[in-house]
């Protein structure tokens, strides 16, 4: 779809065939008729403007994730917006200034309304886009539901919260294309839309390179081994096709399947130019010592032991967002923050407004993220470039553990 003008995007009940055709359906949310929501796509640097209508009897707002977007159109109800009521609209418009894989969800109650469906793909194309003969947008989710389908509705579950999250009893892909052809160059855009679940994925049937992570272009395309996915966190590959393209989930006995894309026929003139770099993103360049060296310590969960917060979980020893800022800092400051996850769980920490460069094991600067995994007992060091001015949200992407504490916020003037 493209977006030089203002599109609508009208939150409200849908019907989805998640289970397989002729299973049962599943009442969801969704936007413009369905879950995913539709895949808006524009082009680096363009406006994006979007009227947000919602109709699903209850307050929400809308995230843009991942996109470097000015403060007040950061989507965060109570921080950078008022809460959107039912029945309420509310314009969204903002630059797009990365060219990437990113995607946009509510950003009230989101481990109820995100986990119901409020979600879309929101895909910025490069001026030259790499050539491929196809460009697909491959959602993968999981769904609490019964056998029939329908929706199990315990969102609000404490002792999710304090595990590992709301995991689903069915998983799968949710490709925009269902065929190619043998020989056929693909970009395939992986998002993990889940609130909870990490997925390690295999991808079979075809051969290519990794170029981006969370809508962010790597300086050398990667091999393409098995990948994990936190929720939140894409991937982008670049690859050709040698066979139906499988996605599995691999486990400790037989690989869950995710779901395929078929082929049929053969590219009779592939494509055989080298998978390059994409375009590198335009962005501030750490400086060579930080201005601040800060710890990040997650605490609480089940089997956590004791912490300072008042909730399940808490950053620091605190739980929630506290009245002051976790940290204020000068537009431009470069900030080393260590993650230390002592909890028995894994986190995705997902940083708004910036992004951020994991660090390798030896202190040089690794790929740029918006979100982190730590896995339980992990830690990791991120070192970032505070150019964005205004209040952003810091918090774990398991939307169960930001809801019942891990969350703060930083300001930068
Ligand atoms: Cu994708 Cu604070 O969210
Ligand atoms: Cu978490």
């Amino acid at each position: 779809m493209a977006l030089a003008s203002p599109m609508v995007l009208r939150a409200g009940p849908v019907t989805a065939q998640i289970m397989p055709e002729g299973d049962g359906t599943t009442a969801l949310w969704g936007f413009n008729g369905s879950t995913p929501g539709p895949e808006l796509r524009a082009r680096v640097g363009d406006m994006l403007n979007v009227r947000f209508e919602n109709g699903i009897g209850s307050g929400s707002a809308i995230h843009w994730h991942g996109i470097r977007i000015e403060n007040g159109m950061d989507g965060v109800p109570g921080l950078t917006q008022p809460l959107v009521e039912a029945g309420a609209e509310h314009d969204y418009s903002f630059r797009l200034p990365d060219a990437g894989t990113f995607w946009y969800h509510s950003h009230h109650r989101s481990w109820e309304q995100v986990e119901r469906g409020l979600y879309g793909a929101l895909i910025i194309e490069e001026e030259t886009p790499p050539e491929v003969n196809h460009d697909i947008t491959v959602i993968v989710d999981d769904w609490r539901i019964e056998r029939t389908g329908e929706l199990i509705e315990d969102f609000g579950n404490r002792h999710d919260f304090a595990h590992g999250g709301r995991m689903g009893t069915f998983a799968r892909i949710v490709p925009t294309v269902s065929t190619v052809r043998k020989g056929d160059r693909v970009r395939l855009r992986i998002i993990n839309t889940a609130t909870a679940r990490i997925f390690p994925l295999e991808i079979t049937g075809i051969t290519g390179k990794i170029v981006a992570l969370d809508g962010m272009p790597l300086a050398q395309p990667r091999d393409l081994e098995r990948s994990v996915l936190a929720p939140a966190q894409r991937m982008d590959v670049i690859a050709d096709v040698t066979d139906t393209v499988q996605f599995l989930f691999p486990t400790g006995q037989d690989p869950y399947p995710l779901g395929d894309i078929a082929v049929d026929g053969e590219n009779p003139t592939p494509i055989t130019a080298p998978i390059a770099a994409l375009p590198q993103p335009r962005i501030s360049q750490p400086a060579a010592t930080p201005d601040h060296r800060l710890t990040m310590r997650l605490e609480g969960g089940a089997m956590g032991g004791r912490h300072a917060g008042d909730d399940i979980w808490s950053l620091n020893g605190v739980s929630n967002l506290p009245d002051a800022p976790w940290q204020r800092f000068a537009r431009g400051d470069t900030v080393q923050i260590t993650i230390v996850n002592d909890t028995a769980f894994p986190h995705g920490m997902h940083l708004h407004g910036h992004h951020f460069h994991e660090l390798e094991e030896d202190g040089s600067p690794g790929p740029l993220r918006d979100t982190t995994l730590l896995m339980r007992g992990q830690s990791r060091d991120i070192l970032c470039v505070f150019d964005n001015p205004g209040k952003w949200l810091l918090h774990c992407h398991m939307l169960g553990h930001q809801a019942s504490g891990m969350k703060t916020w930083l300001e930068v003037a």
